[in-house]
């Protein structure tokens, strides 16, 4: 009994509290957007997926540093009120919004012809837009719709727009990939759905790995041209990244993420930091973790030789024969 009065004691919650306290502030990175005054007038800048969530916020900050800032986003109504808001909270009216369905690749193709006819520079590319949790789906590209959304769209994408970012060097290019990248793995005949597991959500692991592994032989591809490229994760993020789960488990991603998870204005802080922080200049092929600080990536994301044979899988899949 006198264990169950000890349990019970209300120093156990107040403790808790204070923990709890002490992990959210921990939880912010070293790095403060706001601190650094770096100035992005006269520059262009797309962000994937910038009409919610993590994607919204590095166009906000884009904005407020000046930037002509694209919002490239499927749905035409969320991405006029992302518009809308960043327009109003940043006073910015340089902000544009495009339409692209990235798991298409003829709709990254036009709207890459777009963007080639209408901007004159690019100088920064984040390709942010991701999916988790997609059942199994064949889009008509013949790929598997995770697959195409999270990495064949914005491989193509990326290259339909290499030239006009060599063209505006310096330049920077920066790819959020994930922690679970590290559970992924290469199988080609994934990429058409085949042999793919969906539990736990393996498919988004193998795709993420697919990001850095593309990003780290962009980099070779690009040096000497003024133009870097990295990957990022953003850390474990609220945002709508569980729309795809059933109910139950997104309740308990937002009760826990309440208190342990970064928002989406946190989750924004490394892509920021790669993207514009002078601190990064000149780093290319890199992995930065979620606190700004850079890291060696899983073993596959590594290995150059695989990186070569991937580019080259993905460039033969996204071209129109
Ligand atoms: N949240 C996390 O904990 C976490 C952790 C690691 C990595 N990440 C990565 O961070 C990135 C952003 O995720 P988030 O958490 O901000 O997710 P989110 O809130 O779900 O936002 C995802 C964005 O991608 C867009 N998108 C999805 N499918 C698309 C398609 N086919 N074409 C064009 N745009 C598409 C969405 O547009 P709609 O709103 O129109 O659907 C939305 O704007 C993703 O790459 C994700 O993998 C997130
Ligand atoms: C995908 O990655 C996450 C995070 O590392 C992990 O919890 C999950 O088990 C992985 N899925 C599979 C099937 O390995
Ligand atoms: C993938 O599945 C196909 C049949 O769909 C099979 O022939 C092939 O061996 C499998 N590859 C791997 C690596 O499991």
């Amino acid at each position: 009994m006198i264990w169950m009065d000890f349990l019970c004691h209300p120093v156990w919650a107040v403790l808790t509290a204070v923990l709890a306290l002490v992990v959210r502030l921990q939880r912010r990175g070293s790095w403060d957007p706001h601190a650094c005054t770096v100035q992005l007038k006269g520059k262009t800048a797309i962000v994937t997926g910038a009409n919610t969530g993590i994607g919204k916020f590095i166009a906000l900050d884009f904005a407020r540093r000046g930037a002509r800032v694209i919002l490239a986003c499927r749905s035409e109504p969320r991405g006029r009120a992302a518009l809308k808001e960043i327009i109003a909270k940043t006073g910015n009216s340089n902000v544009h919004l495009r339409l692209v369905d990235l798991s298409s690749l003829d709709s990254v193709r036009e709207f890459a012809k777009r963007i080639l006819q209408e901007e004159k520079a690019l100088h920064i590319l984040v390709n942010n837009a991701g999916v988790s949790g997609l059942p199994r789906q064949i889009t008509k590209d013949g790929f598997d719709v995770s697959f195409a959304t999270n990495h064949l769209g914005p491989f193509l994408l990326t290259n339909l727009l290499l030239d006009l970012i060599k063209c505006s060097a310096p330049g920077r290019i920066v790819t959020l990939s994930s922690l679970n990248h590290g559970k992924g793995r290469v199988d080609f005949s994934h990429f058409h759905g085949d042999n793919i597991s969906y539990f736990l959500d393996n498919v988004y692991n193998h795709t993420k790995l697919h990001n850095i592994i593309c990003t780290n032989e962009l980099s070779r591809r690009l040096q000497g041209t003024g133009v870097t490229a990295n990957s990022v994760n953003p850390g474990v993020v609220m945002t709508e990244v569980m729309r795809h789960y059933p109910l139950m488990f997104r309740c308990l991603f937002n009760i826990v993420g309440f208190f342990f998870f970064k928002s989406a204005e946190e989750g924004a802080v490394s892509s920021i930091y790669c993207a514009v922080a002078e601190e990064t200049e000149g780093i290319t092929g890199k992995y930065f973790e979620s606190d700004c600080s850079l890291a060696l990536p899983a073993p596959l994301a590594r290995d150059a030789a695989l990186a070569l044979k991937d580019f080259e899988i993905c460039e033969r899949l996204t071209s129109k024969l």
